[in-house]
């Protein structure tokens, strides 16, 4: 099966409210703040596969066209991380269907001025109740660098184990870099979940006619 042909559900609009951040559909809004944040910032980027944006204007016409789209077709679903005490935009938690549409995968950053306060531990525990509940996955996984230690315990915080390390997986900025590739499956977040304190969905409906 190729990637660009697993779907899931798709939405028009969803958020997902927590204690002191909620998940909320990225708009073109945010590509300001997200590249005054992210560009030339290798304390971001060197965790990332992504190298970056080239501009802001690429960020924004990504934003405003294709992630929406993603979202509606039900391809991948990014979501803005916005913290309740500061609304704005914080960071992005990104969930892909790499393979299947209900074995999924996280990918995640947060603004500098943002770290260290429980923000990314809680948004990947909101991501992961909308992939078991809303996308019926059987597993959520995530690929993190050996040595990013914050991301690793923010997973382990929210029940992710480590499966295994794959040496020499990424080859990032010069330098190649082993992975730790880490999941949880849908029994074990059952057991130890926190609720979202909302959650708000708009399933896509494709118009009388148009389905294919
Ligand atoms: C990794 C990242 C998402 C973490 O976000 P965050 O909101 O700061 O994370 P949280 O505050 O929820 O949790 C971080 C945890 O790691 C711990 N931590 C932070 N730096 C650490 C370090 N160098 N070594 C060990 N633990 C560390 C924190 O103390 C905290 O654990 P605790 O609550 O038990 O004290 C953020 O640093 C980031 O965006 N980094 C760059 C991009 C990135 O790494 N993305 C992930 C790719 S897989």
């Amino acid at each position: 099966m190729q990637p660009q042909e697993v779907h899931n559900l798709g939405f028009d609009d969803a958020e997902i409210c927590g204690q002191s951040v909620k998940l909320r559909p990225l708009s073109e809004a945010d590509a300001a703040p997200a590249w005054e944040l992210i560009h030339d910032n290798r304390e971001i980027l060197k965790w990332l596969l992504w190298d970056g944006p080239s501009d802001q204007a690429e960020l924004a016409e990504t934003w405003r066209e294709r992630w929406p789209e993603e979202m509606r077709l039900g391809r991948s679903y990014h979501f803005a991380i916005e913290p309740l005490e500061e609304p704005g935009f914080a960071g992005v938690i990104t969930i892909k269907l790499p393979y299947y549409p209900d074995s999924v995968e996280l990918g995640y950053w947060l603004g500098l001025p943002y770290w260290n306060r429980g923000y990314m531990t809680e948004a990947i525990g909101l991501a992961c109740c909308f992939a078991f509940t809303c996308l019926d996955a059987v597993r959520v996984s995530s690929t993190v660098f050996a040595d990013n230690f914050a991301s690793r315990r923010a997973l382990e915080k929210n029940g992710f184990v480590t499966d295994g390390r794959l040496r020499r997986d990424v080859f990032k900025f010069g330098q190649w870099q082993d992975t730790f590739f880490m999941t949880l499956l849908a029994e074990e977040w059952l057991e130890s979940h926190v609720e979202p304190c909302s959650v708000r969905l708009v399933p896509h409906v494709e118009p009388p006619g148009t389905a294919a």
